[in-house]
């Protein structure tokens, strides 16, 4: 099979989650620019969307007609070139409504496994249950004439696991996109160790059509991505638990957030980014590495804690942000939970007194935002870290331990040959978590 015939019917398992509508969206749309090919116009493209319930489908549908009017909007002068033999085709306005007529009668919904049976391409993206993923994909391959290939979005399930409880006998391969996948840029690509080299070129051709930057992976559980985005998480989580042996876990869940954000000049910081994943989410995700991990302990009581008072953080379907670790007003931090009186303490409580123990910023220090618009960011970046390495205040103290801890994850990844080098590290934290610098870096050498 070629591109062009791998592309012809595919299925996207787990359709209506979070992962699953991008992943929908991004195949309908390659396969509807196939099918409005010339060459492609006899041959029929399918993408079934599989998942458990019609209503959330039904949600999926409306999600791809208006992100798919969207990305229309911005290609007209493109679409007027593919319709171009469509002389009825005349305003912008009916060529984006051909365009998302044309993408969304490719999809097909389904509650049933059954039409994947005869994809040539699936694309997995259910819960992260490794039990659950191997009985739908085995259930698959045995109903299957066409040999599929699995695309596993797992994050953090080694690919070869799957490979041998499915008995697939290499057709799979970890394409692990991104939250959101039509946003987001970076995908990992994990070949497992009998991973078909067929799979791996389709998945660079497909790649370099959806515009994504690949950072491959080597076959460890958790990968690049997690691999550091989990022990970086639990170092913030240990050192607060640290410091609430002299102040209230709150007080301390402040200040390490506020440590990896402003004095780190990050996005966002640790435990908005564990509520931005979803506590339970987190949880889980450790719980699944752990056991590949036997020098580790990648767990975190605090998490269960968080988990046992229905805690989670995660995402509303409107992808605004649900309260955990700290509770949000228009997507801004202004409470901590705090664990013993169950209730959320207002930031501005607490603030001042917190930011008095951690001492001054930093008088050179720029917000994360104004240093990746900075032409000098890598200058700005010097003096500052300079500036900060000079530093004997606890925030100063706290937040070197955290730069040092992150350069040391991100080492060993290379030196454990998760990661082929130090840059592949780099760029998943530059592009994946849009960090403003690698974690590999001289500042925290
Ligand atoms: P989700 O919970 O939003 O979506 C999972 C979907 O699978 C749900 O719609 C659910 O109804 C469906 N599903 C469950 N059992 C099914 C079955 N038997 N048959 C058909 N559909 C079924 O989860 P999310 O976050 O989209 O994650 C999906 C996968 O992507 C997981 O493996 C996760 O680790 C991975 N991932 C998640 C990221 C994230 O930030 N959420 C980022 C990268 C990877």
């Amino acid at each position: 099979m070629d591109y062009v015939e791998r592309l012809e019917n595919v299925t996207v398992l787990g359709a209506a989650g979070k992962m699953g509508s991008g992943i929908l969206l991004l195949t309908a749309m390659e396969m509807a620019d196939l099918s409005l090919q010339p060459e492609n116009k006899s041959r029929q493209f399918v993408l079934n969307a599989v998942d458990v319930s019609n209503e959330a489908l039904a949600g999926v549908l409306r999600f791809l007609r208006e992100q798919v009017r969207k990305a229309a909007e911005k290609k007209t002068v493109a679409l007027r070139k593919v319709y171009a033999d469509r002389k009825d085709l005349i305003e912008n306005g009916e060529i984006i409504e051909q365009y998302v007529f044309d993408v969304l009668s490719i999809v097909r919904t389904s509650t049933c496994l059954e039409p994947a049976y005869d994809s040539g391409l699936v694309f997995e993206a259910i819960v992260e249950n490794p039990d659950v993923k191997v009985k739908l994909l085995t259930q698959i391959d045995n109903n299957s004439a066409k040999s599929p290939w699995i695309f596993t979005n797992t994050s953090s399930i080694p690919i070869h696991e799957l490979d041998k409880k499915a008995n697939l006998n290499g057709r799979i391969l970890g394409f692990h996109f991104y939250n959101p996948p039509a946003v987001q840029k970076l995908v990992e690509v994990i070949k497992a160790e009998k991973t078909g080299e067929d799979l791996v070129e389709f998945s660079s051709a497909y790649a370099k059509k959806l515009r994504k930057v690949v950072v491959p992976s080597n076959d460890f559980a958790g990968f690049i991505g997690n691999g550091h985005f989990m022990r970086d998480a639990l170092h913030g989580i240990k050192e607060a638990e640290k410091l609430a042996k002299d102040m209230p876990l709150h007080e301390a869940v402040y200040i390490m957030n506020k440590i990896s954000q402003e004095y780190l000049i990050r996005p966002m910081g640790i435990f908005q980014l564990i509520d931005y994943v979803g506590v339970d989410v987190c949880q889980y995700i450790m719980s699944v590495m752990n056991p590949y991990l036997p020098d580790e302990d990648l767990h975190s009581d605090l998490l269960d804690e968080f988990m046992g008072m229905e805690v989670k953080g995660g995402q509303y379907a409107d992808g605004s942000q649900k309260d955990g670790f700290l509770k949000y007003e228009k997507g801004r931090p202004v409470a901590v939970y705090n664990k013993e009186k169950k209730e959320y303490v207002p930031i501005a409580d607490f603030q001042a007194a917190c930011d008095e123990k951690l001492g001054k910023l930093p008088g050179t220090i720029k917000p994360w935002k104004a240093l990746l618009g900075d032409p000098a960011k890598e200058q700005t970046l010097k003096t500052y870290f300079d500036e900060l390495n000079g530093m004997n205040t606890m925030g100063a103290n706290l937040a070197k331990d955290y730069g040092k801890r992150s350069r040391e994850i991100s080492l060993k990844l290379v030196s454990d040959n998760v990661a082929h080098n130090e840059k592949d590290v780099n760029t998943v934290l530059l592009t994946g978590f849009y960090h403003a610098y690698g974690p590999i870096n001289e500042y925290f050498a």
